[in-house]
């Protein structure tokens, strides 16, 4: 972490939370968030003014720039083996994703990749991905497993998580999706006994920060969902949850019941399950990409918000819904679809998100006494909606270091060259 002093001068606009020490934005206070132009200080790797100090060892020429917290990743996959570009020719041309599922594709097909790839080939494929997020600006994610379908490849998952940690200059925090597809040979009542019974195993290393299911036909049902919020529960574990992406299956009470963190996809979501998920304090995590990429249903993104629904952004990067780790691309997407504010959708894939992972004490708004993760963006923060597919971040810096610097341009406003 730095020990020195960064100072940003000249911002064109920097984006604040209408009061400090909010946990998550929702209702009025998204509209609360400010856009005004400005400085700030960071000094050992903290926010510690918001206002630029002449003395600092590094000045940063934010000129023409918006500063935003650094983008918090809430929903990925990472890691996995491979890609399934053919099932997505397949789903354009009309192949149903339960369909692709039944005969052998969609979750088991990234299983046997990852059984057939050594630790290394997922770490290369990984490591990728993460340095294109980081130059996305995406200075924190979430890694889950769940291509493991057996006990051994689930822990391997894990651990392959846990050691792609250690190598990339994200923050990332690991979910255990244990209950992702039903293994074959199993039932999905037995596969949760297994689960069970595999649970202190998973979680003796440490690091893992949650549990998943996904709930679904080709998956597994609310009965489940209920026995993995008490595993969860037991085991002092977030519960996230895959619920109402292609069929409408009444999970939300089911979740919100199990004390669920967050409630993720909803693109079926039942009208009657608004309100009582706007009143929870339980994340409503979207998915725009995986809703484009699938012609999925689109979740009830603006109703949520007005009924005050703490509402979050992801990618899902995966190689089968959504094979996009671009947050400003999901920020465009969601603005569009959702018919959200860029406020709002900033809110969603920053302090809201770092709610979600439970960090929001530390990372998510430009807060003094947070973490200096920030992106430095080429344009002001309507643009990161509006030029949809151009990536506006010029410098993302991780605990006041930057650690993505796009071009000389951006070198140069750092004093390098
Ligand atoms: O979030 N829905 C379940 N899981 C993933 C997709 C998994 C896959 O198809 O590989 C998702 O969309
Ligand atoms: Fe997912």
């Amino acid at each position: 972490m730095s020990t020195g002093t960064v100072s940003f001068t000249g911002a064109a606009q920097i984006l604040r939370p209408p009061r400090d020490g909010l946990d998550q934005l929702r209702g009025a206070d998204l509209a609360g968030q400010t856009l005004a132009p400005g400085g700030l200080t960071a000094v050992g790797g903290v926010i510690a003014a918001l206002e630029p100090d002449p003395r600092a060892g590094l000045a940063v020429d934010a000129h023409g720039c918006a500063i935003l917290p650094g983008f918090i990743d809430c929903h990925t996959h990472l890691p996995f083996a491979g890609w399934r570009a053919g099932e997505y020719e397949q789903k354009v041309g009309g192949v149903r994703y339960e369909e692709i599922a039944r005969t052998g594709g969609g979750i088991a097909s990234s299983a046997r990749a990852l059984r057939e790839s050594s630790d290394e080939q997922v770490l290369v494929q990984s490591r990728g991905l993460a340095a294109e997020m980081l130059a996305a600006g995406t200075t924190t994610f979430e890694c889950k497993s769940g291509y493991g379908l057996s006990r051994e490849q689930e822990l391997r998952s894990l651990r392959l998580a846990q050691a792609l940690a250690a190598e990339v200059a994200q923050t990332t925090t690991s979910t255990a999706l244990l209950a992702h597809s039903v293994p074959s040979g199993y039932t999905a009542d037995t596969w949760m006994d297994e689960v069970e019974r595999m649970l202190p195993e998973v979680l003796a290393p440490g690091g893992v920060s949650a549990l998943d299911i996904f709930v679904e036909s080709v998956a597994f049902s609310n009965a489940h969902l209920e026995r993995m919020g008490a595993l969860a529960a037991g085991a002092g574990l977030a519960l996230r949850c895959h619920v109402e992406q292609f069929g409408g299956y009444r999970s939300v009470p089911v979740a919100l019941a199990a004390g669920a963190r967050s409630v993720d996809h909803l693109a079926t979501l039942h009208p009657d399950d608004v309100e009582p998920l706007a009143q929870a304090d339980c994340a409503a995590v979207l998915l725009p990409a995986a809703e484009f990429l699938g012609a999925e249903h689109r979740a009830p993104g603006r109703e949520l918000l007005d009924a005050g629904a703490i509402v979050v952004l992801g990618t899902d990067a995966n190689p089968g819904t959504a094979p996009v780790v671009s947050m400003p691309l999901v920020i465009g997407l969601a603005v569009r679809l959702y018919g959200m504010t860029t406020r709002e959708a900033l809110a969603a894939a920053t302090l809201n998100a770092a709610w979600t992972l439970g960090m929001a004490r530390t990372l998510g708004s430009i807060e003094v006494g947070k973490r200096a993760d920030l992106v430095l963006l080429d344009a002001p923060a309507e643009h990161v909606a509006y030029r949809l597919g151009h990536n506006p971040v010029e410098i993302a810096f991780i605990a006041g270091e930057p650690v993505y610097v796009r071009d000389e341009r951006a070198a140069a406003r750092i004093g390098l060259r």
